[in-house]
């Protein structure tokens, strides 16, 4: 049997176990035979409850900041590595108590915080920016024009790297593995000569090596050749790869009402619980549904929040909508409750898994506490 979406509470993700494990086992596969290891970047997914699936395979993970530094460790355990843009005299000291890696972004947050974690046996590493242009949404590429992520071939000091093992780049989102071919050769171009005193490279993440057409065996050839090639650990910290295609969330109709086109309000939010829809933006997909007017009934899908921009989009079902029917989004379980919020108040959808033996386990619910608790 698969997801019996009756059976769902709305509103809620609901991360299907298998779907998880078959991402697994493929990261698996990668990392048996290219040599690299792979940690989980908790900014995309941070579903805990799951760790325990995903430790068997993954080598720990990355955080970017104190909190999730310590949701690694004490949920995940493992290797802990952790990167932010800048960190901050209140947040290090227990940065240094949970972290095996750290990397900076740069040689002034080196030599601010640099010899505090080498003094507590870290391994410490800088962030590059090898200058690529492989993300076309401004607002997900890191090495766009003026980019405060990592440090330029310019700004590089190669006087300052004594006590750094490792450099560490991140330029991709969602990308193929011909983009990390091309960012390595920059990255090389640009950095090269600085590789034989390290003893482990980052590659960042957005390798979307779980999606359908991603050329696994290339990224395989590449993360060999290069370890091979320089003598050196590889890192890849892939996070919504982890998460791609694990699961929906589901959603019911609470209303219908009509201005000039229909429109079914939903018990959820494109602004509370998929932003990535507005920011990006994107189409999520819905299931049974397709392209306004390519079958009879035609809807736009909005939110129960007071913005109006708050839609999904105009989508086309074969039947017509009607209140507590379920509207299922596809897709929905990397980089969304991540960054779920209460505006206006509206419940956070709950957290579920539909494990393999086909057992629904709602993890999470969420109340008037949750809202309450981010005010005062
Ligand atoms: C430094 C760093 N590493 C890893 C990731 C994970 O990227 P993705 O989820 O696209 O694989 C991100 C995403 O923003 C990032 O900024």
């Amino acid at each position: 049997m698969s997801l019996d979406i009756s059976r769902i509470p709305t509103p809620c993700y609901v991360l299907e176990e298998e779907r998880l494990r078959a991402n697994l086992g493929l990261m698996d596969r990668v990392q048996r035979e290219s040599g690299g290891r792979i940690i989980l970047a908790l900014k995309g997914y941070a579903m805990w409850s799951t760790f325990p699936i995903i430790r068997e395979v993954l080598q720990g993970c990355t955080a970017s900041s104190m909190n999730e530094a310590r949701l690694a460790a004490e949920e995940f355990g493992k290797e802990v590595h952790v990167y932010a843009p800048a960190y901050s005299e209140r947040d290090f000291p227990q940065i240094l108590e949970l972290a095996h890696h750290i990397t900076f972004n740069s040689f002034g947050q080196w030599r601010r915080f640099g010899p505090r974690a080498v003094d507590a046996g870290i391994s410490c590493a800088i962030r590059v920016n090898p200058l690529v242009n492989e993300v076309e949404v401004d607002m997900y590429n890191p090495c766009g024009p003026t980019s405060r992520l990592g440090v330029t071939p310019q700004q590089f000091e190669p006087d300052a790297l004594q006590g750094i093992e490792g450099l560490h780049f991140h330029a991709l989102c969602e990308c193929g593995a011909e983009s990390l071919e091309r960012t390595l050769e920059a990255f090389e171009k640009h950095f090269g000569q600085w590789i034989p005193q390290m003893k482990w490279i980052n590659f960042g993440g957005g390798h979307l090596m779980t999606r359908k057409d991603y050329d696994v065996e290339l990224l395989i050839r590449l993360v060999q050749e290069f370890r091979e090639r320089h003598g050196v650990e590889v890192y890849l910290e892939p996070g919504g790869a982890v998460g791609w295609q694990t699961g929906p969330l589901v959603a019911s109709v609470l209303d219908i009402v009509h201005n000039d086109v229909d429109i079914a309000i939903l018990d959820t939010s494109a602004a509370a619980h998929m932003p990535d829809v507005l920011e990006m933006p994107y189409r999520p997909a819905v299931r049974g549904a397709g392209e306004p007017g390519s079958t009879p009934h035609t809807y736009r899908l909005g939110g129960n929040t007071c913005l109006a921009g708050d839609v999904i989009g105009d989508y086309a079902f074969p039947q017509p909508l009607k209140i507590g029917d379920r509207v299922v989004f596809e897709d929905m379980i990397h980089y969304t409750f991540v960054k779920n919020t209460t505006f206006n108040g509206v419940d956070l959808p709950s957290l579920a898994i539909w494990t393999a033996d086909d057992e629904l386990q709602v993890v999470r619910r969420f109340g008037y506490e949750d809202f309450k608790s981010r005010l005062s």
